[in-house]
């Protein structure tokens, strides 16, 4: 059964571990979550994921990794000062606010129940700090809302090391900030976050067919994630829909419990961003193509993913309800690839020297996969938690292991059981993962 509320998903990630409420001792702080162990190994195969198929398995793409503070002038070029905004509305009556395109200002407030909202208005979304020991206001700078703009300001330094020719593309990866109005959902939009982004610099005419090459791309990526292709779409924005900066954009969406939502944005960004950068920074940015004996400033085709939303997308899309034996069974039914575990090893009893076969075996399996050594509690239990971390493999010692030196080796989503060779595990494993 297929899950209905995100609500399942924040319960589970809780008693597993894969997501915790930030400062929970002190009563939390609203829409902002810590990733626990599970999760940071689940988060960290996604990131990889990302990057393996975005820079490591392309000859023309690059990675970097800039500051997260930066010069207050690259937010005022990049038009997030003066556009990065959303209207807002609030509550007169009990200070709620919204955002004035999540609501309709003829019904009631949701919270208390009357009718009475300030006019909608502009609110920016950026994140203030001040940098250094005074709070001067020439110290003031932002936590980036987007990782992009490292990449723009590094133009020309990626171009003049790393021997790229148009089309390129960089990429990075990296937190987030955004003082959003309404949050919620889970991880779907908090405050702070994670992006995958790449800008992928190319010639003007190429535009369109970029354009719809990423788009693809990025939807099949999802796929190979093992998020499910009935669940994906692609969506192409109207006018009114498109950021300040971009000319045409594709949104990968999914199919959540509250309804179809964006995880990633694929857009025609055109020469805008290395454009505000000319006009407001000492350096000039442009690419020299050598063929026209000109410089130029190349369009650019962004893909900008969120880690949570993907994150979230994989626990949703895993989520399964079962009835086994008059019993409720929940699994996670993830990828191998995205599992935070891919291997838990048990033994049957805690004696008969079983635990000792079994942590040898645990020990080789750890040296290529990641692994979990579980010996407490019933067998039935032990698989059962295994299961709701989303674990697809389970390899178990027991007295038969003795006599033939063989083990069971299970599947998490048929329950099946087979006998392996306790010396072949690890083959066993990589025949099945390839
Ligand atoms: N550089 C382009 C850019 O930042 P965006 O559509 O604003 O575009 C890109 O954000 C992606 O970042 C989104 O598709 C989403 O996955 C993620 N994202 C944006 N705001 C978020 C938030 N408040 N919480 C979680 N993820 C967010």
């Amino acid at each position: 059964m297929d899950i209905k509320s995100i609500e399942k998903i924040v319960s589970l990630s809780k008693r597993r571990g894969f997501i915790f409420q930030s400062s929970e001792i002190y009563g939390g702080l609203a829409s902002t979550w810590d990733y626990g162990p599970l999760g940071v190994e689940m988060k960290n195969n996604i990131k990889n994921l990302w990057w393996q198929d975005i820079v490591t398995s392309r000859r023309n793409v690059v990675g970097m990794d800039s500051a997260i503070l930066m010069h207050p002038e690259v937010w005022e070029a990049s038009g997030h000062i003066g556009n990065f905004h959303d209207l807002k509305v609030d509550c007169k009556n009990c200070k709620a606010r919204y955002r004035a395109d999540h609501i309709d200002i003829s019904k009631p407030c949701a919270r208390c129940g009357k009718t009475d909202w300030t006019e909608p208005r502009q609110f920016n979304l950026m994140l203030k700090t001040s940098l250094g020991a005074t709070a001067d206001s020439d110290d003031i700078t932002y936590l980036r809302p987007e990782t992009a703009q490292g990449i723009f300001v590094n133009f020309n330094n990626v171009v003049n090391t790393a021997r790229q020719k148009l089309p390129f593309g960089i990429a990075q990866l990296g937190k987030a900030f955004r003082n959003e109005i309404t949050t919620g959902n889970f991880l779907f939009r908090t405050r702070e976050f994670e992006q995958m982004e790449m800008e992928y610099f190319i010639y003007p005419e190429d535009a369109k067919k970029q354009l719809e090459y990423w788009s693809q791309e990025r939807l099949n990526w999802y796929k190979k994630l093992g998020v499910r292709e009935d669940k994906l779409r692609l969506r192409s924005h109207d006018k009114d829909e498109l950021a300040h900066y971009s000319t045409a954009c594709y949104d990968v969406e999914y199919e959540f419990p509250f309804g179809w939502s964006e995880l990633e944005g694929i857009a025609d960004r055109g020469t805008y961003d290395l454009d505000q950068h000319n006009k407001h920074a000492k350096k000039k940015q442009t690419y020299f193509d050598q063929q026209n004996n000109k410089h130029f400033v190349p369009v650019v085709i962004e893909a900008s993913a969120g880690v949570d939303r993907a994150f979230l997308t994989c626990l949703v899309d895993a989520y399964r309800e079962e009835e086994v034996n008059g019993e409720q069974r929940v699994l996670l039914k993830l990828s191998p690839k995205v599992a935070p575990i891919t291997c838990a090893v048990f033994p049957l009893v805690k004696k008969d020297g079983l635990p000792e076969i079994a942590e040898k075996i645990f020990t080789e399996i750890q040296t290529e996969y990641s692994a979990f050594f579980d010996i407490g509690g019933s067998i039935g239990k032990r698989y059962r938690r295994q299961d709701e971390a989303g674990t697809p493999f389970g390899i178990t010692v027991d007295h038969q292991t003795l006599e033939d030196n063989t083990v069971t080796l299970r599947d998490r989503d048929t329950m099946e059981q087979i006998r392996i060779p306790s010396d072949q595990t690890l083959r066993e494993l990589r025949t099945k993962l390839q």
